[in-house]
């Protein structure tokens, strides 16, 4: 009975780290590899604080369509849509075109306070 129970054991921790490997195998990058940064620019426009924001895909898949969560996002500086445009609550990054691994993407707006933004969605792949 011990025995069996054992063998089972074994055999589902083979079978994890089997899908484990093949998961690892595929692709290793996630949605969280998209990482932003916002720093203050010291710069104001029309009375409102400039932020410099620094969008990197950090791992080595690219990723495209991606989305980021900027419910309620105003700026006094207008914003060059190729690079940051609204849509509903979320904002489309570079028009949805494919970021490389490790690239980056920056962008400044103004507004007091800063918004929180986070990735929201993205298509994955393909990787190097
Ligand atoms: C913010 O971005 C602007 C425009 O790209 C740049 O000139 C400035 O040096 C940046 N400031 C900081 C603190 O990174
Ligand atoms: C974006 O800004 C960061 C930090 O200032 C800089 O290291 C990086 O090269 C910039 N990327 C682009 C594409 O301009």
């Amino acid at each position: 009975m011990a025995r069996t129970t054992t063998t089972t054991t074994f055999k589902y921790l083979t079978f994890i780290l089997f899908l484990t490997l093949v998961i690892q195998g595929s692709c290793d990058c996630s949605l969280n590899n998209i990482n932003i940064g916002t720093t203050r620019s010291g710069r104001e426009v029309q009375g409102q604080p400039e932020w410099n924001v620094t969008v990197i895909n950090n791992c080595f898949c690219q990723q495209s369509q991606i989305k980021l969560s900027c419910k309620g996002f105003q700026s006094s500086e207008s914003i060059d849509p190729a690079i940051l445009s609204m849509e509903g609550d979320g904002c489309l990054l570079i028009s949805g075109n494919p970021m490389k691994g490790f690239d980056s993407v920056n962008f400044s707006y103004a507004w007091d306070p800063p918004f929180l933004m986070f990735p929201s969605s993205s298509v994955i792949g393909p990787c190097s």
